[in-house]
C-alpha cells in the first residue's frame, strides 16, 4: 500500500525540514502539512497544507479521513523553555496530542507514529556522562515530565494495543533551514545568527555547560531510518537514545572562530541554566546502533562547516 503521512507541527524546526525530505521520498501530493500557522513560501507551495489545531481531535480525524493517512509525524508541542513559562499549556498540548494520535492508531485508522522524545526524559539524579538507555530518569521540568510520561504511554499502546509507535529521545538540535521554537539548547543555533550578522553573541548557558546536541541532517535521517526499519528492529517502544555530539558554549565558540577569527562570545545565564544543569552532557546510543543500524556522520567540526557555509549563503555574505 502507498503511504499517505501526515506530519503535525510542520512549521517547526524539524517540520520544515522533515516536510521537504519526506515529499523528496514519498512525493510531494502524499505528505500532507499541518499546524497552526502557515509553513515558509517554499514549502506551501510544494504540496497540502491543512490548518490544524492537534487539541481539536475531531478536525484531526476528519483530516485523517480525508487524506486517508497511513503514518503520522507529531511534532506539535511546547518546548522546554517555553513549557516552563506557559505550564498549563505545555502540559495539556505535550500530553493531549500525543493521546488523540495514539488513539487514531487504536482505533485503526492510521498504521504507524513517529513521537520525539527528548534529552529532557533524564533529570538531575541520572547519572551526567554517557548516560544508558536505562537509568534513574527523574524529570524535573513540565517538559521533561510530559516527555517521560508520554513515553510510557507509547509503550503502553505498543503492549495493549498494537499501536506501532517509534521515538527517539533527540539531542538538542542545529540547522540553518528554519528557527528553533523556544528550547533550552537553542544557543546552539542563536549562536551562529549573531557570529555572522554581529560578530558577537551574549550565551544564556555558562562556558563549561557541556549539553548533547546534533545536526539536523543527522537528525532527520535517524527519524526516517527508525520509521522504514522493519518491526522487528524495533525493540523499544518507548524511546531510543541518540548520543550526537557533546559540547560547551566554550567549545562551539572556538569552531566558529576557526570560521570568524574576531567573534566574541559573553556569558549571562538566565533560567534556562538551571534547566541545561538537570540534563545530561553525554549520552550513549548503542542500544540504537545495534537494534536498527544507527550511525552519527556529523561531528563538531563538519556541523560547524557546513552551517557556516550554509548561513553565508543565505545572509548572502562570502566568507
Ligand atoms: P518547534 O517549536 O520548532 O515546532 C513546533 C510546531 O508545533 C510549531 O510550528 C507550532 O506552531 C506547532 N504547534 C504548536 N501548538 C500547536 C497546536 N496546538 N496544534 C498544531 N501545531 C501546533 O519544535 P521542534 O523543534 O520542531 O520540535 C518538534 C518536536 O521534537 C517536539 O515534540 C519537541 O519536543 C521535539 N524535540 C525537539 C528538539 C529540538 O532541539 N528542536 C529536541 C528534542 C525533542
Ligand atoms: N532541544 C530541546 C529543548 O531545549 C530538548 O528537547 O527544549
Amino acid at each position: 500500500m502507498s503511504e499517505r503521512i501526515l506530519i503535525i507541527g510542520s512549521s517547526g524546526q524539524i517540520g520544515t525540514e522533515l516536510v521537504i525530505e519526506l515529499r523528496r521520498m514519498y512525493g510531494d501530493e502524499n505528505v500532507i502539512a499541518s499546524d497552526i500557522r502557515p509553513l515558509s513560501n517554499h514549502v506551501m507551495q510544494t504540496g497540502p497544507f491543512e490548518t490544524l489545531d492537534i487539541l481539536d481531535e475531531q478536525l484531526l480525524r476528519k483530516i485523517i479521513k480525508k487524506y486517508k493517512i497511513t503514518q503520522v509525524y507529531l511534532l506539535a508541542a511546547l518546548l522546554s523553555a517555553t513549557a516552563e513559562q506557559n505550564i498549563e499549556l505545555g502540559w495539556r498540548l505535550n500530553m493531549r496530542s500525543h493521546s488523540h494520535v495514539l488513539d487514531l492508531a487504536k482505533d485503526g485508522l492510521i498504521n504507524k507514529i513517529f513521537w520525539p522524545s527528548s534529552i529532557a526524559v533524564f533529570g538531575p539524579t541520572t547519572p551526567m556522562e554517557n548516560t544508558p538507555q536505562y537509568t534513574i530518569m527523574e524529570p524535573n521540568t513540565v517538559y521533561g515530565i510530559t516527555k517521560q510520561a508520554g513515553e510510557r504511554w507509547s509503550e503502553y499502546y505498543y503492549n495493549k494495543f498494537g499501536v506501532d509507535v517509534r521515538s527517539l529521545r533527540y539531542p538538542g538540535l542545529i540547522g540553518w533551514k528554519s528557527e528553533p521554537g523556544g528550547g533550552t539548547t537553542d544557543y546552539a543555533v542563536n549562536i551562529f545568527h549573531k557570529a555572522i550578522t554581529e560578530g558577537k553573541y551574549e550565551s544564556f548557558l555558562l562556558e563549561d555547560t557541556a549539553l548533547p546536541m546534533m545536526y539536523m541532517p543527522d537528525a532527520i535521517r535517524a527519524t526516517i531510518e527508525l520509521m522504514e526499519a522493519p518491526q522487528e528492529k524495533v525493540k523499544i517502544r518507548s524511546s531510543y537514545n541518540l548520543a550526537g555530539i557533546s559540547f560547551t558554549p566554550k567549545q562551539i565558540a572556538n569552531e566558529i572562530k576557526k570560521h570568524i577569527p574576531n567573534f566574541e562570545i559573553s556569558y549571562n545565564p538566565d533560567f534556562r541554566q538551571k534547566i541545561a544543569d538537570s540534563w545530561p552532557s553525554s549520552i550513549n546510543d548503542l542500544q540504537a546502533k545495534m537494534d536498527w543500524g544507527w550511525n552519527l556522520e556529523y561531528n563538531l567540526e563538519k556541523m560547524t562547516k557546513d552551517m557556516m557555509m550554509n548561513l553565508m549563503k543565505k545572509y548572502k555574505i562570502n566568507e
